[in-house]
């Protein structure tokens, strides 16, 4: 039998989560995956800091206002929790086949403070609906600006269709088999943090992967 080979892993604590959910109603749909993401997040051995839009909350963006005012004191709690993470999970709804106009707002108030936050974090984008699609629409238009800004997003997103029947009393899925798919999808978002974060050379195929500058992917105009 072979011998094991024995790997040295440096100790940089558990993978660090920031996760919310896009939506400022009571009864979200999203706020209730979001609630079953953190279980599963926690489950996976992360340490998952629950933040609600709410706190994030910032006038339509001004650049006039940044010199009169500063910062609002919402986009500078988004950059402080986005930068003390290594991943973020957003739950977001889907307005009119795209994010929600907030959501959009508070990314580009984040985009403008240094350093840039959302730069080589890994994302997961979740998304409920009570339509068929489950908000998934609105999911693609949140890839463009995060991709954009440097965040790796995870490949798999989870859709929540029909979320007005899809939870349980205890808020559980009803599906069992889309409860198992949903566990599945945020363990492999997970190991691949949980890789990046202890392996540096993980970290670096998945930049070569990407195709970004450097990488085995580029190819340089003559
Ligand atoms: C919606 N909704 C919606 N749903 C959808 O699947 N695709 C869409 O394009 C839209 N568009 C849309 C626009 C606007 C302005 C509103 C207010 C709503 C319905 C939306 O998915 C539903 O209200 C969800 O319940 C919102 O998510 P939360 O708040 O339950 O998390």
């Amino acid at each position: 039998m072979p011998t094991p080979i024995s790997v040295v892993r440096p100790d940089k604590g558990p993978v660090r989560v920031l996760l919310f959910s896009a939506s400022l109603r009571a009864e979200s749909f999203n706020t209730r995956l979001a609630r079953l993401a953190q279980a599963a997040l926690e489950r996976l051995g992360g340490t998952v800091d629950v933040a609600y839009m709410r706190e994030f909350d910032a006038p339509a963006y001004n650049l006039d206002l940044v010199a009169r005012d500063g910062f609002p004191a919402g986009s500078k709690e988004l950059h402080r929790r986005l930068d003390a993470c290594d991943a973020f999970v957003i739950a977001t709804p889907e307005y009119n086949a795209s994010m929600p106009g907030f959501l959009k707002n508070a990314i580009d108030w984040v985009s403008t403070i240094r350093p840039q936050p959302f730069n080589a974090k890994h994302a997961l984008l979740l998304s409920a609906s009570p339509s068929m699609a489950g908000g998934n629409r609105g999911l693609w238009s949140l890839r463009i600006p995060l991709e954009h800004l440097g965040a790796r997003v995870f490949p798999d997103m989870f859709s929540l269709a029909q979320a007005h029947k899809a939870f349980t009393e205890a808020g559980e899925l009803v599906d069992r088999q889309l409860a198992e798919r949903f566990e599945e999808n945020l363990r492999a978002f997970m190991d691949l943090v949980e890789a990046a974060k202890h392996y540096p050379c993980v970290k670096k195929a998945w930049v070569e992967f990407l195709g970004e500058p450097g990488g085995v992917g580029r190819v340089d105009a003559a």
